[in-house]
């Protein structure tokens, strides 16, 4: 069903009137100004006259929603443009029935604690609820592409996705359920296990497969009551059989999966049975996938949507146009600054993302008093690029006399792992790097991909320091990469090169070894 409601709303008050717009869909001019005199909480400007379009993500958001809940589930459209790309019918009906699924087997429901029960016996007769436990696994970026893929796993399975996230997550999120939680709960029995190898590795995929003499028959696989997932890039081998059509029939039987992963392994579901022709139903656009499901889950919680507005309307409010730059340096000791500095400015400057300097001697003051005004948003572990620019941009005039101002949140040199506010100033820094018009963003860094995929645009990809022919790239897909996918054909047990097995499947610009989906030829045609 198609909830978004376009109003045209035509105003005779001279001065500017601010105003939100709350909630679902209202089709009268009554209703209209009934919200209007409720609003709080004040975000755009919006002069005589002014076309609406009533916030909910295009269907994407459940009105059962408490708003003071989740401001920013409401107000995000206010600072970012309504997607061109929708979310198709059956991916809306599907969250939908998702949602009523996680209501009824949510932490503490009746059939939460009967399956729960299952986790120590023996007795594995199938259960009305199915879980996928996720466990964080390296930084901010690859949690949350590897939560957004557990998640297209947990709707192509019937799983329920619980998330046992540490304290450093807390309160990062809205939670994006109505009525239940998303979190595993703190007395789940397994809950101090998770790090440890004993669970990791002997209850694994891995040694199950191992283990049983048939692996290629998953009639004679015995399906434990919990399995482990290794499906993070450094260790899993082995689980590479977790892509094949005969290992998903075998896990479907079992109630509890503990998944570890920090990729975007949601690619993979598009790429063979048992997936491929629902995941394709579910994403007719294929290059949609994370902006959809990125905008559905993390909703930034009220205290990190605090972050963000005020420090966008301190900011980025006034300026014609916002550029992102986001510089992740991986190699900090054998990556002089000045390197990646020469790559960013020849990158921005050849792609003319930002204006050159007049480097004459003797530069007039720009004589426009309306210049056009563009904001830069730095993010990095470090000020030396800031201080850069923004003193290239101070000390000489643009030649084409447009203001730059510049702009850092904060540098933080080593990137934490562990601490809440770290990560909450991380999540505020993407969050406003995705409302950017135009954005710059490092090779291999999930940090940039996620902000490129929630705002649902194409980035310059800067290559690798070193590596400066061309300096960056545009993305082919607003997808993140998918760094690690299978090498195997399940079959066959042949090397196979994923990136070439559909039209909708690329190597990704920043790792050869690594796929992205991409818009395919049939949805170019349309
Ligand atoms: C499930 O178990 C928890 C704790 O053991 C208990 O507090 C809760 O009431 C139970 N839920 C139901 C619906 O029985
Ligand atoms: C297994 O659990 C089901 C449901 O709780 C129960 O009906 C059945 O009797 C149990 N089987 C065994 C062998 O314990
Ligand atoms: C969800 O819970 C709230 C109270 O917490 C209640 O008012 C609302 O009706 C519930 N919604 C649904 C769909 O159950
Ligand atoms: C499994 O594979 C082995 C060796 O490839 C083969 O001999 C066996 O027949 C297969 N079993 C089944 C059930 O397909
Ligand atoms: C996937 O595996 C199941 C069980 O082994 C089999 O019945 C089914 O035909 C397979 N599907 C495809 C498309 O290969
Ligand atoms: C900024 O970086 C460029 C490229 O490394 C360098 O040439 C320039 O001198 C730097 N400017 C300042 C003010 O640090
Ligand atoms: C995998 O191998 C099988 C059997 O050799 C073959 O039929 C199939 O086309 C291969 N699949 C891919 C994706 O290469």
């Amino acid at each position: 069903m198609e909830r978004s409601t376009t109003i045209l709303v035509v105003c005779s008050i001279v001065l500017p009137v601010l105003f939100m717009v709350s909630t679902m869909y209202r089709n009268s001019i009554s209703d209209l100004f009934g919200t209007l005199s409720k609003a709080k909480f004040l975000t755009r400007k919006v002069q005589n006259v002014a076309e609406l379009e009533i916030d909910d993500k295009n269907g994407l958001v459940n009105p059962v929603f408490d708003e003071r809940t989740c401001f920013s589930r409401f107000q995000s459209n206010l600072y970012r443009k309504i997607s061109p790309q929708k979310p198709s019918p059956y991916l809306i009906s599907k969250l939908r029935s998702y949602e009523d699924l996680h209501k009824y087997c949510g932490p503490h429901t009746e059939s939460y604690n009967r399956t729960l029960k299952r986790l120590d016996s023996k007795n594995i007769t199938s259960t009305n609820c199915k879980y996928i436990v996720w466990i964080p696994a390296n930084g901010l970026g690859n949690r949350i592409i590897s939560i957004a893929s557990s998640f297209l796993y947990a709707l192509l399975t019937n799983r329920v996705l619980l998330i046992n996230h540490g304290t450093d997550m807390d309160d990062l999120f809205c939670e994006p359920f109505p009525n239940t939680s998303w979190l595993l709960p703190k007395d789940f029995p397994l809950k101090n296990q998770f790090a440890s190898s004993k669970l990791r590795y002997a209850h694994s995929l891995g040694s199950l497969l191992k283990s049983s003499a048939t692996i290629n028959n998953s009639k004679e696989l015995k399906s434990p009551s919990f399995l482990y997932l290794n499906l993070g890039h450094g260790d899993y081998d082995l689980d590479q059989a977790f892509y094949c059509n005969q290992t998903q029939q075998a896990l479907q039987k079992i109630p509890w999966l503990f998944l570890l992963s920090d990729q975007y392994f949601a690619p993979s579901f598009f790429l063979d049975p048992p997936f491929k022709q629902e995941a394709s139903k579910l994403f007719p656009e294929k290059e949609t996938v994370f902006n959809h499901l990125g905008n559905y889950l993390f909703n930034p919680s009220n205290q990190a949507w605090g972050l963000i507005t005020r420090f966008y309307q301190a900011y980025l409010a006034k300026a014609d146009e916002k550029i992102g730059l986001q510089i992740r340096v991986f190699n900090v000791n054998a990556t002089p600054f000045e390197r990646v500095m020469d790559q960013i400015l020849s990158c921005t400057m050849q792609e003319k993302l930002l204006p050159e300097v007049d480097t004459k001697k003797e530069s007039l003051p720009s004589p426009s008093k309306n210049p056009i005004l563009k904001a830069i948003l730095i993010t990095s572990l470090y000020p030396e690029f800031y201080e850069n620019i923004s003193n290239m941009y101070w000390t000489r005039p643009t030649v084409n006399g447009e203001v730059i101002e510049v702009y850092q949140p904060s540098h933080e040199e080593y990137q934490h792992f562990g601490d809440n506010m770290h990560n909450m100033k991380a999540w505020a820094e993407i969050y406003l790097l995705s409302l950017s018009d135009v954005l710059v963003i490092s090779s291999w860094s999930t940090f940039g991909y996620v902000a490129q995929g929630l705002g649902g645009a194409k980035a310059w990809i800067l290559s690798k320091p070193g590596h400066r022919n061309p300096p960056c790239q545009r993305a082919i897909s607003m997808e993140p990469c998918f760094h690690f996918p299978p090498r195997y054909n399940c079959s066959s047990k042949n090397k196979i090169d994923s990136g070439d097995l559909a039209p909708y499947l690329r190597h990704c610009e920043d790792r050869r070894g690594g796929i992205k989906l991409v818009k395919d030829q049939e949805e170019l045609q349309q």
